[in-house]
Protein backbone atom coordinates (compact mmCIF):
# COMPACT_ATOMS: atom_id res chain seq x y z
CA UNK A 1 0.00 0.00 0.00
CA UNK A 2 1.25 3.29 -0.47
CA UNK A 3 3.72 4.75 2.10
CA UNK A 4 1.52 8.22 2.32
CA UNK A 5 -2.38 6.83 2.37
CA UNK A 6 -0.44 4.32 5.68
CA UNK A 7 1.16 7.46 7.48
CA UNK A 8 -2.40 9.70 6.37
CA UNK A 9 -4.53 6.88 8.46
CA UNK A 10 -2.84 6.30 11.02
CA UNK A 11 -2.64 9.96 12.09
CA UNK A 12 -6.15 10.26 11.67
CA UNK A 13 -6.48 7.17 13.85
CA UNK A 14 -4.14 9.04 16.34
CA UNK A 15 -5.94 12.16 16.23
CA UNK A 16 -9.39 10.56 16.41
CA UNK A 17 -8.41 8.61 19.20
CA UNK A 18 -6.75 11.60 21.60
CA UNK A 19 -9.69 13.53 20.56
CA UNK A 20 -11.70 10.62 22.87
CA UNK A 21 -9.25 10.71 25.22
CA UNK A 22 -9.28 14.61 25.55
CA UNK A 23 -12.99 14.51 26.04
CA UNK A 24 -12.92 11.77 28.75
CA UNK A 25 -10.43 14.20 30.84
CA UNK A 26 -12.39 17.24 30.27
CA UNK A 27 -15.83 15.50 31.80
CA UNK A 28 -14.12 13.88 34.56
CA UNK A 29 -14.32 16.49 37.13
CA UNK A 30 -18.56 16.90 36.09
CA UNK A 31 -19.70 13.93 37.28
CA UNK A 32 -23.22 14.42 37.16
CA UNK A 33 -25.12 15.09 34.09
CA UNK A 34 -26.94 18.45 34.50
CA UNK A 35 -28.32 17.84 30.75
CA UNK A 36 -27.00 21.49 29.97
CA UNK A 37 -28.66 23.32 32.47
CA UNK A 38 -27.02 26.34 33.97
CA UNK A 39 -26.20 26.21 37.37
CA UNK A 40 -24.75 28.26 40.26
CA UNK A 41 -24.21 27.30 43.62
CA UNK A 42 -24.31 29.89 45.89
CA UNK A 43 -23.77 29.27 49.49
CA UNK A 44 -23.08 31.96 53.08
CA UNK A 45 -20.70 29.64 55.43
CA UNK A 46 -19.00 31.40 58.48
CA UNK A 47 -16.69 28.64 59.90
CA UNK A 48 -16.42 26.71 56.60
CA UNK A 49 -18.72 23.54 56.84
CA UNK A 50 -21.16 24.78 54.49
CA UNK A 51 -18.70 26.26 52.33
CA UNK A 52 -16.69 22.73 52.01
CA UNK A 53 -20.60 21.30 51.01
CA UNK A 54 -20.52 24.04 48.40
CA UNK A 55 -17.72 23.83 46.60
CA UNK A 56 -18.08 19.70 46.27
CA UNK A 57 -21.70 20.11 44.66
CA UNK A 58 -19.56 22.80 42.34
CA UNK A 59 -17.00 20.17 41.53
CA UNK A 60 -19.75 17.34 40.67
CA UNK A 61 -22.07 19.84 38.60
CA UNK A 62 -19.33 21.95 36.94
CA UNK A 63 -21.10 24.95 37.90
CA UNK A 64 -20.81 28.19 38.98
CA UNK A 65 -20.05 29.06 42.39
CA UNK A 66 -20.81 32.47 44.39
CA UNK A 67 -19.94 33.03 48.32
CA UNK A 68 -22.88 34.87 49.58
CA UNK A 69 -21.06 37.63 51.78
CA UNK A 70 -22.73 40.22 53.77
CA UNK A 71 -21.63 43.77 54.22
CA UNK A 72 -20.78 43.93 57.48
CA UNK A 73 -18.63 40.33 58.51
CA UNK A 74 -20.58 38.32 61.48
CA UNK A 75 -18.19 37.95 64.41
CA UNK A 76 -16.37 34.79 64.28
CA UNK A 77 -16.69 34.16 67.87
CA UNK A 78 -19.51 31.76 68.83
CA UNK A 79 -21.31 33.26 71.69
CA UNK A 80 -21.17 36.36 70.08
CA UNK A 81 -22.79 35.50 66.86
CA UNK A 82 -24.76 33.00 68.84
CA UNK A 83 -26.56 36.06 70.33
CA UNK A 84 -26.61 38.44 67.21
CA UNK A 85 -28.05 35.78 65.08
CA UNK A 86 -30.93 35.35 67.90
CA UNK A 87 -31.59 39.21 68.44
CA UNK A 88 -31.43 39.50 64.33
CA UNK A 89 -34.46 36.74 63.90
CA UNK A 90 -36.44 37.72 66.64
CA UNK A 91 -36.80 41.76 64.32
CA UNK A 92 -36.34 38.98 61.09
CA UNK A 93 -33.43 41.20 60.21
CA UNK A 94 -32.12 41.32 56.35
CA UNK A 95 -28.45 42.12 56.31
CA UNK A 96 -27.32 44.26 53.26
CA UNK A 97 -25.08 41.96 51.68
CA UNK A 98 -21.32 43.01 49.61
CA UNK A 99 -23.13 41.85 46.49
CA UNK A 100 -27.05 40.50 45.80
CA UNK A 101 -25.71 38.16 43.06
CA UNK A 102 -28.01 37.32 40.06
CA UNK A 103 -29.51 34.38 39.24
CA UNK A 104 -30.82 35.36 35.84
CA UNK A 105 -28.82 33.12 33.47
CA UNK A 106 -29.17 30.34 35.49
CA UNK A 107 -31.90 27.30 35.55
CA UNK A 108 -31.00 25.46 38.87
CA UNK A 109 -29.70 27.31 41.71
CA UNK A 110 -27.96 25.27 44.62
CA UNK A 111 -28.18 27.34 47.74
CA UNK A 112 -26.60 26.63 50.72
CA UNK A 113 -26.67 27.69 54.57
CA UNK A 114 -25.76 26.94 57.81
CA UNK A 115 -28.78 26.88 60.46
CA UNK A 116 -29.00 29.00 62.64
CA UNK A 117 -31.36 29.38 65.05
CA UNK A 118 -33.58 26.81 63.64
CA UNK A 119 -33.65 27.98 60.02
CA UNK A 120 -31.06 29.78 57.52
CA UNK A 121 -28.55 32.25 58.59
CA UNK A 122 -29.63 35.98 57.85
CA UNK A 123 -27.28 36.37 54.55
CA UNK A 124 -28.79 33.84 52.61
CA UNK A 125 -32.69 35.32 53.24
CA UNK A 126 -31.05 38.53 51.69
CA UNK A 127 -30.43 36.63 48.97
CA UNK A 128 -33.43 34.77 48.15
CA UNK A 129 -35.31 37.98 48.84
CA UNK A 130 -33.46 39.89 46.46
CA UNK A 131 -33.00 37.45 43.34
CA UNK A 132 -36.03 37.07 41.39
CA UNK A 133 -36.18 32.77 41.52
CA UNK A 134 -39.29 33.11 38.77
CA UNK A 135 -39.53 29.78 37.03
CA UNK A 136 -35.78 28.71 38.82
CA UNK A 137 -35.64 25.58 40.48
CA UNK A 138 -33.58 26.21 44.35
CA UNK A 139 -32.18 22.49 45.11
CA UNK A 140 -31.51 23.79 49.11
CA UNK A 141 -28.60 22.10 51.22
CA UNK A 142 -27.41 22.99 55.01
CA UNK A 143 -25.02 22.45 57.62
CA UNK A 144 -25.98 22.17 61.17
CA UNK A 145 -24.78 21.31 64.34
CA UNK A 146 -27.42 18.66 65.83
CA UNK A 147 -30.57 19.84 65.27
CA UNK A 148 -31.26 18.94 61.27
CA UNK A 149 -32.37 21.84 58.58
CA UNK A 150 -35.39 22.38 61.35
CA UNK A 151 -37.69 24.69 59.14
CA UNK A 152 -34.42 25.94 57.06
CA UNK A 153 -36.06 24.35 53.69
CA UNK A 154 -39.76 25.54 54.50
CA UNK A 155 -38.39 29.05 54.96
CA UNK A 156 -36.47 29.13 51.52
CA UNK A 157 -39.54 28.58 49.73
CA UNK A 158 -41.46 31.36 51.52
CA UNK A 159 -38.85 33.68 50.53
CA UNK A 160 -39.03 32.55 47.07
CA UNK A 161 -42.34 31.43 46.50
CA UNK A 162 -42.28 31.32 42.69
CA UNK A 163 -39.31 28.73 42.52
CA UNK A 164 -39.66 25.47 42.65
CA UNK A 165 -37.33 24.39 45.87
CA UNK A 166 -36.32 20.84 45.68
CA UNK A 167 -34.91 18.02 48.34
CA UNK A 168 -32.64 19.48 50.13
CA UNK A 169 -29.55 17.73 51.50
CA UNK A 170 -28.83 18.05 55.23
CA UNK A 171 -25.27 17.48 57.53
CA UNK A 172 -24.20 17.99 60.47
CA UNK A 173 -20.75 19.81 60.75
CA UNK A 174 -18.19 18.76 58.27
CA UNK A 175 -19.40 15.63 57.65
CA UNK A 176 -20.71 15.76 54.19
CA UNK A 177 -19.03 12.85 52.04
CA UNK A 178 -19.03 13.21 48.15
CA UNK A 179 -20.44 10.15 47.43
CA UNK A 180 -23.66 10.79 49.32
CA UNK A 181 -23.96 14.59 47.27
CA UNK A 182 -23.77 13.19 44.47
CA UNK A 183 -26.02 10.24 45.17
CA UNK A 184 -28.94 13.00 46.54
CA UNK A 185 -28.01 15.04 43.23
CA UNK A 186 -28.61 11.82 40.93
CA UNK A 187 -31.43 11.02 42.23
CA UNK A 188 -32.87 14.73 41.97
CA UNK A 189 -33.01 14.32 37.85
CA UNK A 190 -32.19 17.40 37.49
C1 LIG B 1 -25.58 31.78 65.15
C2 LIG B 1 -25.61 30.28 65.11
C3 LIG B 1 -26.81 29.61 65.31
C4 LIG B 1 -26.88 28.23 65.20
N1 LIG B 1 -28.08 27.60 65.35
C5 LIG B 1 -28.16 26.27 65.16
C6 LIG B 1 -29.42 25.60 65.20
O1 LIG B 1 -30.48 26.20 65.40
N2 LIG B 1 -29.44 24.25 65.02
C7 LIG B 1 -28.28 23.53 64.79
O2 LIG B 1 -28.36 22.31 64.65
N3 LIG B 1 -27.08 24.14 64.73
C8 LIG B 1 -26.98 25.48 64.88
N4 LIG B 1 -25.77 26.11 64.77
C9 LIG B 1 -24.57 25.33 64.37
C10 LIG B 1 -24.27 25.50 62.87
O3 LIG B 1 -25.44 25.30 62.09
C11 LIG B 1 -23.22 24.51 62.36
O4 LIG B 1 -22.06 24.59 63.11
C12 LIG B 1 -22.90 24.74 60.88
O5 LIG B 1 -22.29 23.59 60.34
C13 LIG B 1 -21.99 25.94 60.65
O6 LIG B 1 -21.80 26.09 59.26
P1 LIG B 1 -20.63 27.00 58.64
O7 LIG B 1 -19.31 26.36 59.06
O8 LIG B 1 -20.83 26.87 57.18
O9 LIG B 1 -20.79 28.36 59.14
C14 LIG B 1 -25.69 27.49 64.92
C15 LIG B 1 -24.47 28.17 64.78
C16 LIG B 1 -24.43 29.55 64.86
C17 LIG B 1 -23.12 30.26 64.67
Amino acid sequence: MNYKLITGIVLCFALICSFGVYKVFANQNKEVNMNDKKVLVAYYSLSGNTKAVAEKIQRLTGGDIFEITPKTPYPKEYNVVVEQASKEKARDFFPELADNGNVKDYDIVFVGTPVWWYTMAGPVKTFLRENDFTGKIIVPFCTHGGGGESTTYIDMQKLAPHAKVLQGYTSYENSAKENDIKNWITGLKL
